[in-house]
């Protein structure tokens, strides 16, 4: 970390003669005093900050906040735009950028005169491409989640962002509910700044850089709007100084038993499965071990604790009122779930953060002796003919009939194709069918986007069927619930077993067996595949290009093959 004995940026800042010049006098007109020059630790802010990505719009504010505890405990804070990227407007989807963010951010915390960085995300994709580009370049980092939206409120009751809007929209196909009644709901979802107050991806992700370590506890939880959100932020301010002084990097925190406690507390809060492959692709940053598998094995003892939507009834704000994270990874520590020695940004292990944490509510928060769903009930990791690289599906968000199902396929291969013929009475479907929804993966939609819990057919909304078996190769909100298998590997676009799947095919779904399987013979399939011809490329230029060519599947993280791993923060060469 040091460089001839001071910090990376003296490298720029210590310089002399016409290079330390250009460094220090471009800078001292923002108005910086010669002192902060003297060889203090110098810390990058990232922030995701923009009006397009409505959740991080307050992350200014929190850098301000960031910004008064790095000048408190002696550094010199400089904030700086990483890519920000909107779950709800970017197309054809946030993921589809998640690896450029974290290329864009490794890449300017490596070119800077940085010492340590404090990272700003939010909404969905910033956290794990903010924490993937952290791990590349392995200068000491602290994450600072932007947190969660007051909770929703629509004519007397809560509702949760992004769940309700599943719901609405089914309501609305079945006559429930009025265009008009719509229009007034979406006003009352989001009521304040912050991300999805949901168990949905940004809550998820949030919790797990907490118990990943990378966050202090508690900053999973705090509303955006609460004060104490700021004094956190103050305090990670604080934080990183102390941890470029102590060269506290994050390959040390973020170590193969972080992942298991992450991996854990996702099972524990009923997290969303997208954590599987942000943490698949964050681990391969690190080059920690850890496979698909991992998630099944690890969360199987574990069982759900937290009672919030969309398993079940509660919202962040709730959470954090009855104790936050804390409270939970108390109760896994107790059973023995937790690796209470894994460092953290505290510099403490985390069993010692969370020792004394309070829960205030156990319908909230519940005991492991009593918890809100028992161990085995969380995400499951299946195999078969018709996913050899894996797939996944959250137990705890389907239908436990349907956990066991045989039914014929009917096969779309988009789910434009699949809506283009959702509101037709005479559609040849039952509630038996198994949805096909492919060509949705990385490569294929390109960039796994969230649209594999597909609306079901109005014919079975109107009889009153609320759940069916759908599986798809991309990715399902973690607002989201149903019986829906995800993430199917090889997708469809990199030739799949899910490409040959035809219309009356035998599909079996046997979750407890985890096991997914077409009954199709090996020949037959071999027939098929040789008639099989992959879909034409999406871009011919630009990143999508490069992403559609480079991208690893599902099981892997779906990042870029060349991205997986680290380079480090050695200072590059001189520019003047
Ligand atoms: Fe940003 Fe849900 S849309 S967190």
């Amino acid at each position: 970390m040091t460089v001839n004995g001071g910090f990376r940026s003296a490298q720029w800042f210590g310089a002399t003669g016409r290079t330390g010049m250009a460094h220090r006098s471009w800078m001292r007109g923002q108005g910086f005093t010669p002192e902060v020059f003297d060889g203090r630790p110098v810390i990058g802010i990232a922030t995701t900050w923009s009006e397009l990505a409505p959740c991080n719009v307050h992350l200014h504010r929190v850098a301000e906040s960031v910004k008064r505890g790095v000048w408190q405990a002696g550094g010199f804070p400089l904030e700086f735009p990483a890519m920000a990227l909107g779950e709800t407007l970017l197309r054809p989807t946030a993921m589809l950028y998640r690896n450029l963010l974290a290329m864009e951010a490794e890449e300017l915390m490596r070119a800077n005169p940085l010492d340590g960085v404090v990272l700003l995300s939010g909404c969905d994709k910033t956290t794990p491409g903010l924490l993937m580009a952290a791990a590349s370049v392995d200068l000491p980092a602290v994450m600072v989640t932007g947190g969660p939206m007051l909770n929703g409120k629509y004519q007397g009751t809560d509702v949760g962002s992004g769940t309700a809007v599943w719901r609405f929209e089914e309501d609305l196909v079945a006559g429930r509910m009025t265009q008009e009644e719509c229009a007034i709901a979406e006003g009352c979802m989001a009521r304040s700044n912050g991300h999805c107050m949901t168990m949905g991806t940004a809550s998820t992700m949030a919790s797990v850089a907490e118990a990943l370590g990378m966050q202090l506890p508690y900053s999973a939880t705090w509303p955006a709007v609460d004060a104490r959100r700021y004094e956190t932020a103050q305090r990670a301010g604080q934080v990183i100084v102390g941890l470029v002084r102590q060269s506290l990097r994050p390959s040390a925190i973020m170590t193969r038993a972080a992942f298991e406690n992450a991996i854990r507390v996702n099972a524990a809060i009923g997290g969303s499965t997208n954590a599987v492959v942000h943490l698949l692709a964050i681990a391969g940053r690190l080059g920690v071990p850890l496979s698909l598998d991992d998630f099944d094995v690890l969360a199987r003892d574990v069982p759900t604790l937290v009672n919030l939507q969309p398993n079940g009834q509660y919202l962040m704000e709730d959470f954090c009122y009855a104790g936050g994270l804390p409270a939970v990874m108390r109760e896994l520590a107790g059973a023995g779930l937790l690796n209470t020695d894994a460092i953290t940004v505290t510099g403490a292990g985390i069993g010692a953060n969370v020792a004394d944490a309070p829960c205030w509510n156990r319908e909230v928060i519940k005991t492991t002796a009593d918890p809100f769903q028992p161990a085995g009930t969380g995400t499951a990791v299946l195999r078969g003919n018709l996913a050899p690289g894996g797939a996944v599906i959250k137990q705890s968000a389907s239908s436990p009939h349907l956990l066991k199902h045989r039914g014929r396929a009917l096969v779309f291969d988009s789910p434009a194709d699949y809506y283009a013929v959702s509101n037709d009475p005479d559609l040849a479907v039952d509630e038996d069918t198994v949805l096909v929804i492919r060509y949705c993966g990385p490569r294929g939609y390109p960039g796994m986007p969230e649209v594999s819990n597909v609306a079901l057919p109005r014919k079975l909304l109107l009889r009153g069927v609320r759940d069916m078996v759908r599986i798809c190769d991309g990715r399902m909100s973690g607002t989201a619930y149903g019986t829906v298998v995800l993430h199917v590997a090889p997708e469809a676009a990199a030739g799949g077993p899910l490409a040959l799947v035809r219309n009356g095919d035998w599909i079996i779904l046997d979750v407890p067996a985890r096991t997914l399987t077409l009954e199709v013979s090996d020949r037959e399939l071999a027939e098929r595949r040789a008639g099989w011809q992959p879909p034409a490329p999406h871009a011919s230029r630009g990143w999508t290009r490069l992403y559609c060519e480079r991208v690893t599947q599902a099981d892997s993280g779906a990042d870029l093959d060349f991205l997986v791993g680290a380079s480090g923060h050695e200072v590059p060469r001189e520019s003047h």
